[in-house]
């Protein structure tokens, strides 16, 4: 299948897949749309327990993708923050390239809670959406799989994430199909390129939730 958000073949294919069988249902149907935070901090802390299973089984690639990027344009001994860590599968991937200081912040205690639990961080903290809880510069690199993404932190995270960096620091991202698809998170990040406030290095469509046929843009901003 050509992984493709302009023609939203994945998106399709995924929820086409969803009628078809159980086994390789597209994940939660309901979960990419907008929604209040406390909504979102409710979804994800019922999802916890189950959540490495559930994506895990529908061979889910964009933490492994995005890793992989990142080892081009940056050093494995760089102090890297997992912004919205979830339950730590990002930081896993990051591990698997060779990155060893990572910490994680997540707005969802039950996700945190996972994350903190694998013994991969160096330090992990609650953060909330008005307070990510770390000093502008902090970190060279920050990460958000799926974080800045319908069903998680709204378009408007974009600007402030990218405002804790400094020059030349480094923010890699993803979009999967259904935010590629939702006009405000590319106008976030149309906005953010177009203020000059970062470029962009790195962008490449792939395989997100592969076994759903669902894709993602991974994406790395450098600070200007
Ligand atoms: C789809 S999960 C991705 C988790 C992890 N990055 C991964 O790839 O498995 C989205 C995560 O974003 C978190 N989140 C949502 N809004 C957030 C915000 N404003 N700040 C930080 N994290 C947020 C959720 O709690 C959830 O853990």
């Amino acid at each position: 299948m050509a992984w493709s958000h302009r023609t939203g073949r994945g998106l399709n294919a995924a929820f086409r897949l969803s009628h078809m069988t159980n086994k390789k249902d597209v994940l939660r149907p309901s979960l990419w749309t907008p929604r209040p935070v406390d909504e979102t901090i409710a979804v994800y802390a019922d999802w916890a327990d189950n959540y490495d299973a559930d994506v895990s089984a529908r061979g889910y690639k964009t933490p492994d993708r995005l890793a992989t990027a990142l080892k081009a344009h940056t050093t494995p001994d760089v102090a890297i923050l997992d912004f919205g860590c979830g339950t730590g599968i990002g930081g896993a991937a990051l591990r698997r390239a060779g990155f060893k200081t990572i910490d994680g912040t997540d707005v969802t205690v039950e996700m945190l809670d996972k994350a903190t639990k694998r013994g991969i961080y160096r330090k992990t903290w609650h953060s909330s959406p008005d307070n990510m809880g770390f000093d502008v510069g902090a970190y060279p690199v920050i990460i958000a799989v799926g974080v800045v993404s319908l069903g998680a932190a709204p378009p408007q995270t974009l600007a402030p994430l990218v405002a804790q960096l400094n020059t030349d620091g480094l923010l890699a991202l993803s979009f999967n199909d259904p935010t590629l698809n939702d006009q405000s998170y590319i106008d976030a990040l149309d906005a953010e390129v177009s203020k000059g406030r970062v470029e962009i290095i790195f962008r490449d469509h792939g395989p997100h939730l592969e076994d759903v046929g669902m894709g993602s843009d991974v994406i790395i901003l450098r600070r200007l």
